[in-house]
């Protein structure tokens, strides 16, 4: 190839160009090489650009009228993965998650999984992040998602990731950068280490995963302009309004929208729309509830609710503030998620999700 772009995103792209998704029926795939070449089904090229791989595809399915199960490029195989017919909304889909071993990022990795997606579970803990992807794939088939460790303040570890990815599916459709970390308290609490920590999860941490997914976007853009793709932060309505004794958290989250939009405007021309979504708080998850470490447990101890006897009096305190009178569920995000890749029309923006605890004005 005499284009630095991987031959798997190209051959995806070749496979997802509208005029031939449209003749093959499918608009999503995933392409992975192989070791051996497929028995029969298998393209071969011996071609030396991109423009050739994209021609040849075309080529393949106006003559059988679908996609060919495998691509081998001078002699190196690669398997085409298409969607069963009829299946989820996001079938094909290939997403990064961060931080999904546990909490919000779980419950929207599986979210994800069960709408079809390929979802790379990235997390910097390799036993939960694992076991996450076991249930996944016990259920919705070997396929549906792998772990790949990250570190999201490490730029070379970040890289990797998506390297891999790109190694794993041939592409990447979506980030939701999700690894978040909080420290709770005053000015008189916070140590510089604990600043240091919150931003560079939070702050630094979204622009190292943006950066390099938006990398792997730019080239796929290039070959297949009908192609859009997402980078998702998940932010907070901490994102939106201070948050009291609570500043490391609230300024991490303020500076992530700034890196949204600013995001955005660089990156609509390649096809990469840029987008926060700002949940209410997910009660039932473990930043709140861990019976050891969760924030109700660390509120009460530190007495920021006055009266609050028990963990219960605490959770009933922050319930009373959502006028829908829940918690945020991971559910609830996905739905959001969702809204935010079918629509090809906004950018930028900062969607709260927060049972109506926080109204944009
Ligand atoms: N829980 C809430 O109520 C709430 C509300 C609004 C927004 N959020 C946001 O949602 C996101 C997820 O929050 P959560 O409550 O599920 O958190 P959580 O603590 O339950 O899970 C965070 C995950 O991120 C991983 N992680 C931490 N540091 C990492 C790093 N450097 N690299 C890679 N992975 C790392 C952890 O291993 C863990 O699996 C965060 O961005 C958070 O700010 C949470």
């Amino acid at each position: 190839m005499s284009d630095a772009t991987p031959i798997a995103i190209v051959i995806r792209m070749a496979c997802m160009r509208a005029e031939v998704a449209v003749r093959s029926g499918h608009a999503y795939v995933a392409v992975s090489r192989q070791d051996a070449p497929s028995a029969d089904g298998e393209l071969a090229l011996t071609v030396s650009s991109p423009e050739s791989v994209i021609s040849a595809i075309a080529g393949h399915v106006d003559a059988q009228g679908e996609l060919p199960a495998a691509v081998s490029v001078d002699g190196v195989s690669y398997r085409i993965d298409t969607p069963a017919a009829g299946t989820a909304r996001l079938a094909g889909r290939i997403v990064i998650v961060t931080g999904s071993g546990q909490g919000f990022g779980k419950g929207i990795a599986e979210g994800l999984v069960a709408q079809g997606a390929h979802v790379v579970v990235a997390d910097i803990n390799a036993e939960t992040g694992q076991a996450a992807v076991d249930a996944m794939c016990e259920q919705f088939g070997d396929r549906a998602a792998v772990f790949l460790p990250i570190n999201v303040t490490s730029q070379e570890s970040v890289v990797a990731c998506v390297q891999a990815t790109v190694d794993t599916f041939g592409g990447l459709d979506m980030l939701i950068a999700n690894a978040g970390v909080l420290k709770a308290g005053g000015l008189d609490e916070i140590t510089e280490s604990d600043f240091d920590f919150v931003t560079s999860v939070n702050y630094k941490g979204y622009f190292l995963c943006a950066q390099a997914a938006s990398a792997v976007m730019r080239q796929q853009h290039a070959l297949n302009p009908d192609h859009l793709t997402d980078i998702i932060q998940m932010n907070s309505k901490s994102g939106l309004e201070g948050s009291k004794r609570n500043f490391a958290y609230a300024g991490s989250k303020f500076g992530g929208i700034g890196l949204t939009q600013s995001f955005a405007l660089e990156l609509i021309t390649h096809g990469v729309k840029v987008n926060s979504i700002c949940p209410g708080n997910f009660f039932d998850g473990p930043l709140w509830s861990d019976p050891e470490r969760g924030l109700f447990v660390q509120y009460l101890n530190a007495g920021k609710v006055e009266g609050a006897k028990t963990v219960d009096d605490v959770r009933a305190f922050y319930m009373s503030k959502v006028p829908m009178g829940r918690g945020c569920t991971p559910a609830d995000v996905v739905t959001a998620i969702r809204y935010l890749h079918e629509q090809s029309y906004e950018t930028g923006q900062a969607l709260p999700v927060s049972g109506g605890q926080t109204m944009l004005n």
